[in-house]
């Protein structure tokens, strides 16, 4: 059958694996401490999901426009007027979630050949949307040692003839990094040099504990912002996301989302357009995380062998280890202690000696989770290094 299998599937598929943290949590024993998630333990605000209900029952079951319900497009557009204030209903394409907006960025953007510059570490899914668009993604380095901001001279250094674009991240999955505007500046700057496109992955950009994110929308015409309401209103199942790009390009960037989609879920759109007036309901979800941001970095700056950036937002802390172990297998040996964590290579090279830690869970479990983490170093510390 795998021989079958084998000529059955197309090259490209060979270019990706799904990613390996879904794989690590399903090995896990039932009453884990899970530090591995990837969205908010909070249910959506009840007005939202009332909304969602009156609109299935009220007949919102069917097609809609491909690029979105157009109110919902007005009224995401009037969030982005205080960027950019030309930017209207044309600029945004509502998506089957912020990952369908990442790979109709992908196929919309990247040509065979194209290279891509991505974060190392950064999300599972650039790296892979640019090889399944047939381009070559190019990891650019985000480092503990420099708060995990990427280097402008770096950046550049790697701009060739064939760099089409740049994808960035802030608030980042997995560092909690906010950009400041001063590096905002400086890649958009490189960006208009080398007439790159920029992909703004803006996902977390609600979660943010103290300073707001810099947007990249309105700094550059070559700009396209990936968006979701996925983790701002607690509505991950819902899939439903957003793309602000230039007028021009939302139109070839439809073509692609309708080819994938046809349309977005018409009742979610109805839902999470209430929910864009609920501002409120982010800010106490958020007001918790900063509460538990603060318990875990204090904990985790106790452990011997540990070193902490301090995330200014999204709900991940990304520790640094010095035990001579690889981040598999401390996040192995974790899990064989009942906590989940999410080992830093799943993110790429630079995330080696790194875990990623997820703050979306009760504060109990997260002294448990640590007071784990703290135990095994113990351990490594007294076992000779390798
Ligand atoms: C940085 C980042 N971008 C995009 C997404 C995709 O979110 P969704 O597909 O739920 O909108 C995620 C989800 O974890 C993420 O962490």
């Amino acid at each position: 059958m795998a021989g079958v299998g084998g000529r059955m599937v197309a090259d490209r598929v060979r270019e990706v694996e799904i990613s390996g943290i879904r794989k690590m949590f399903e090995s896990a024993p039932s009453n884990s401490v899970n530090l591995g998630l990837g969205e908010p333990d909070f249910d959506p605000p009840e007005k939202v999901v009332e909304e969602l209900c009156r609109a299935v029952r009220h007949g919102m079951n069917h097609y809609g426009p491909s690029a979105g319900l157009p109110a919902l497009r007005d009224r995401i557009a009037e969030g982005y007027r205080d960027r950019e204030p030309a930017t209207g209903r044309e600029n945004v394409i509502v998506t089957g979630s912020g990952s369908e907006g990442l790979m109709a960025a992908a196929l919309a953007l990247y040509n065979p050949g194209d290279e891509v510059l991505v974060p190392n570490p950064g999300f599972v899914l650039y790296a892979p949307h640019a090889r399944l668009a047939g381009a070559v993604p190019v990891p650019y380095s985000l480092r503990a040692e420099d708060g995990f901001l990427p280097d402008p001279a770096e950046l550049e250094s790697l701009v060739t003839s064939r760099t089409r674009a740049i994808v960035v991240n802030s608030p980042s999955n997995p560092t909690g990094t906010v950009f400041p505007r001063s590096v905002v500046d400086r890649i958009v700057a490189i960006a208009d040099r080398h007439e790159l496109t920029i992909v703004s992955d803006e996902v977390y950009e609600e979660i943010v504990y103290e300073r707001p994110a810099t947007s990249f929308w309105g700094r550059s015409d070559r700009t396209v912002v990936v968006n979701s309401f996925s983790k701002m209103l607690a509505t991950t199942g819902w899939r439903i996301g957003y793309l602000v790009a230039p007028r021009s390009l939302a139109v070839e960037l439809n073509k692609i989302h309708y080819h994938i989609m046809a349309c977005p879920p018409t009742p979610a759109q109805a839902a999470v357009l209430v929910g864009l007036d609920l501002p409120e309901a982010t800010r106490a979800m958020v007001r918790e995380f900063r509460q538990r941001r603060d318990l875990v970095v204090r904990l985790l700056e106790r452990i011997e062998g540990i070193s902490v950036v301090r995330p200014g937002g999204a709900f991940y802390v990304f520790p640094k280890f010095d035990w001579s172990t690889s981040s598999p297998d401390l996040a192995a040996e974790l899990l064989s202690r009942g906590v989940i964590t999410t080992p830093g290579e799943a993110f790429g090279s630079l995330g080696a000696s790194h875990l990623r830690l997820s703050f979306a869970t009760s504060r109990a479990d997260l002294r448990k989770g640590i007071g784990t983490i703290a135990e095994c170093a113990r351990t490594l510390a007294a076992s000779p290094a390798a």
